[in-house]
C-alpha cells in the first residue's frame, strides 16, 4: 500500500499529533496495515514520551523505570514493523513521516498528577492489543500483538512504582 494512504476512519498519519494518534488507535477495533503504520509511529514516539517524562520528574530512580518503559516502546514498534511485513508478504521498511516522531506535549516539570493517566493508558494499551489480537487471523501477527500488550501492563506497573517513588520523595509537612 502507498505510504501515508489512509484508513478513512483513522485518517492519514500526517493529520495526527501524539494525542490524536493515540485516541484514534484506541477507537480502532481491527488493526489493518494503515493502523499498524500509525501504531509504529506512536510506539516509536513512546520512547520520546518516557524519556522526556524521565527528564522532568526530578527523581533518578523513577527516571530509570520510565526510561526502561521507553526502550520497550521501541521494541513494540519493531514488532509492529514485523507484523506489517507479515501482512504485506514482504519485509516492511518504514520511511519518511513514519520515522519522524511526534512532538511530546509535556510541561517543564511533571508531578505525580499525570501518573494515573499514564497508568490507565498503559492498562488500556494492553486491553487494546489483546482485542486486536483476538480479531487477527494470522497467528504470528496475533502473537506479536499479545507480546506488546503484556508489556504495556508491565509499563503500568513500572509507572505505579515510579509514582510511589515520587510520592515518597515529595516535600512533606514533617519538620526538617
Ligand atoms: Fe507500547
Ligand atoms: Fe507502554
Amino acid at each position: 500500500m502507498r505510504r501515508g494512504a489512509g484508513n478513512p476512519r483513522l485518517g492519514r498519519v500526517s493529520e495526527h499529533d501524539f494525542l490524536s494518534a493515540n485516541a484514534a488507535l484506541a477507537a480502532t477495533e481491527v488493526l489493518d496495515v494503515a493502523a499498524m503504520q500509525l501504531l509504529f509511529k506512536v510506539e516509536c514516539s513512546g520512547e520520546d514520551f518516557y524519556s522526556e517524562l524521565a527528564d522532568r520528574v526530578g527523581n533518578d530512580e523513577a527516571a530509570v523505570l520510565l526510561r526502561r518503559n521507553g526502550r520497550e516502546e521501541v521494541g513494540h514498534a519493531r514488532r509492529i514493523q514485523r507484523a506489517i511485513g507479515i501482512k504485506l508478504g514482504r519485509p516492511f521498511e518504514p520511511t519518511g513521516e513514519l520515522l519522524e516522531r511526534f512532538d511530546i506535549p509535556l510541561p517543564a516539570t511533571v508531578g505525580p498528577d499525570l501518573f494515573p493517566i499514564i497508568i490507565e493508558a498503559e492498562v488500556q494499551g494492553d486491553a487494546g492489543y489483546q482485542r486486536w489480537a483476538d480479531a487477527e487471523p494470522d497467528p504470528e501477527v496475533a502473537r506479536l500483538l499479545r507480546l506488546n500488550g503484556r508489556e504495556e501492563t508491565i509499563h503500568a506497573d513500572r509507572a505505579r512504582e515510579a509514582l510511589a517513588l515520587l510520592q515518597a520523595g515529595q516535600p512533606s509537612d514533617q519538620p526538617s
